[in-house]
């Protein structure tokens, strides 16, 4: 396993650096390209027996259309988009090859994979998924397996909803006039935590999480029970019922099953 050759398209940036240098450490050989570096796509698939897609969502199946014919039977194609279904869909259609979906449930600042969690979904493989598995286990990650639409309904709930809740914030916050620097001052332990969320999605990574959101078949489902949760709060703000808010909280029971 350690000879073989891992092509990385969208290597250059985020995650798939972050991945070039991983397989690197592990003792691949590791060939990266993005849209003006590296090989063209018939010379990497020549020469990779695994092929990893790490392009923004939006480029994604496009890529896997052009990349997916090329690849020979016998050899490995993954993804690590942070959607599965239309991607490991576009990975069957377009392919004959084994096909995995990965999505690294984190970012490129983290320093080892020890402790992190790794969705895999296995769609069209043999040979591939034994190897693939044992090394992010000998990394210490944790790997989730499941199918590829499962995955978008959990996504839907933790990125979709967790990063509409922080968008949703950062314009109050920016609706409300205050000069951030204004309240920092002020801060407590939990508008910090905050305030950190907000600084990752309003920042120079903001396409990441709007492609997040707008992807997800599954966004409609959740803004509708966002907006109606917050319209059910709504009521009770303006009519300063605490009580009646107070119940609604406890009656939720949300960490009860935990
Ligand atoms: N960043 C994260 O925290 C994270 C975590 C988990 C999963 N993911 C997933 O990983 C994928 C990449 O995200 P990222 O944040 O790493 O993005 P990124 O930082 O923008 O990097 C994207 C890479 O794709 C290349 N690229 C862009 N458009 C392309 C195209 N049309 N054809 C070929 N290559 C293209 C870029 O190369 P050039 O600029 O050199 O052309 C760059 O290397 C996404 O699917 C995302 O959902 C990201």
């Amino acid at each position: 396993m350690k000879n073989i050759r891992i092509g990385i398209i969208g290597g250059t940036g985020g995650i798939g650096k972050w991945f070039a240098r991983f397989f690197l450490n592990e003792g691949f050989k590791v060939q990266i390209s993005g849209r003006k570096t590296g090989p063209d796509l018939p010379t990497l698939t020549r020469e990779c027996p695994i092929v990893i897609v790490s392009v923004p969502i939006k480029a994604t199946c496009q890529v896997i259309e052009q990349v997916g014919p090329l690849m020979p039977a016998e050899s490995l194609l993954m993804d690590l988009t942070s959607l599965k279904e239309e991607p490991v869909k576009a990975m069957l259609r377009s392919s004959c090859c084994e096909v995995i979906g990965l999505h690294p449930l984190f970012g490129p600042e983290i320093k080892a994979l020890t402790g992190h969690n790794v969705v895999i979904c296995p769609a069209r493989t043999k040979k591939w998924l034994p190897r693939i598995k044992a090394v992010f286990k000998k990394s210490r990650a944790r790997i989730i397996e499941t199918t590829p639409e499962r995955h978008d309904e959990w996504m839907a709930q933790v990125q979709v909803l967790n990063h509409l809740n922080t968008i949703t914030m950062g314009l109050a916050l920016k609706r409300s006039g205050f000069d951030l620097k204004e309240l920092y001052p002020v801060s407590t332990p939990a508008f910090d935590a905050k305030m950190e969320l907000l600084k990752k999605i309003f920042g120079p990574n903001a396409g990441l999480y709007t492609q997040i959101i707008t992807h997800n078949p599954h966004s409609d489902r959740v803004f509708k029970d966002y907006q109606q949760s917050l319209s059910e709060l709504k009521k009770m703000i303006i009519r300063r019922n605490s009580e009646g808010l107070q119940k609604k909280i406890e009656k939720t029971k949300l960490f009860v099953s935990v």
